[in-house]
């Protein structure tokens, strides 16, 4: 099938779509200027996350990761929404059910407005107390933060990033409800390389529940999906939104 005719085919799946689920990932923040983890110009030419977002980079030299994370969160901080942000913002205020599963920490789903956001790996925006001493996590927006590694307010011990680390569990509730989620019409997978475990098993798991899935990325790579369109989540999901958007505005 041609690109044309793939977009046309999402348009009428979104078209009687009444639950929607999208699974987002590092790629639909590349045009925000966001670097993503695996691609060619992404943050693994310099660092492998797998090396510095462990507890275990944490125990050996705080300092680093908290350098690590800061320079991202300046970066994000910089970055605005863009256009694949903006489009699901729209679909998530205009479909009955819309759930936005997504891997990125960014937080750009939510300054784009988009409603039923679930943060799959946390936000780099919370800090928790790494001695777990009770204080519940809180959010800090500084950028740059004034003190490295920043401390808990509770307990003055080391605050950590309010992320999930490799070799980490993915909170049950946050778990739960993505897996609900994957009972839809139409389940999208946009900008991910679904390499990274449990959120890479999403997938395949909205297409034995029977939701109608498709893929989104330059380089389509989810195995079993039933439509994969090879482009950018931006110009894809702007092209789709053409089709579907009612003449009066929302
Ligand atoms: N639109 C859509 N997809 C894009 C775009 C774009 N404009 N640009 C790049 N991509 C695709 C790439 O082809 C790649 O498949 O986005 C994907 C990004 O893959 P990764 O960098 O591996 O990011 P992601 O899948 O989100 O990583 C998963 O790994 O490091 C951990 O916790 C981190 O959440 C992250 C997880």
């Amino acid at each position: 099938m041609s690109f044309d005719s793939d977009i046309h085919s999402l348009a009428s799946r979104l078209k009687a779509a009444r639950r929607l689920t999208v699974l987002t990932g590092a790629g639909i923040s590349a045009a925000s200027g966001i670097p993503t983890f695996r691609g060619p110009d992404g943050l693994s030419r310099n660092f492998r996350a797998e090396q510095l977002a462990t507890p275990e980079a944490f125990a050996r030299d705080p300092k680093t990761v908290w350098e690590w994370y800061d320079w991202r969160r300046q970066i994000i901080a910089r970055a605005k929404p863009n256009r694949a942000h903006e489009v699901l913002a729209v679909w998530s205020r205009r479909l009955p059910d819309v759930t936005v599963v997504t891997q990125n920490v960014d937080g750009l789903h939510e300054r784009a407005g988009t409603k039923g956001v679930v943060r799959f790996h946390g936000s780099i925006w919370e800090l928790s107390c790494s001695n777990a001493c009770g204080r519940e996590a809180w959010s800090d927006d500084r950028v740059p933060l004034p003190e490295l590694p920043p401390r808990c307010p509770g307990c003055s011990g080391l605050a950590r990033p309010g992320v999930v680390w490799f070799g980490e569990a993915i909170n049950l509730d946050i778990l739960a409800r993505s897996r609900r989620a994957l009972d839809c019409d139409v389940c999208l997978v946009v900008g991910t390389s679904s390499v990274v475990y449990p959120a890479a098993a999403l997938a395949a798991e909205a297409v034995e529940r029977g939701a109608f899935v498709a893929e989104i990325n330059p380089e389509p790579g989810a195995s079993g999906v039933d439509l994969a369109i090879a482009g950018k989540a931006e110009e894809v999901l702007d092209r789709v939104e053409s089709l579907l958007s009612p003449s009066i505005p929302p």
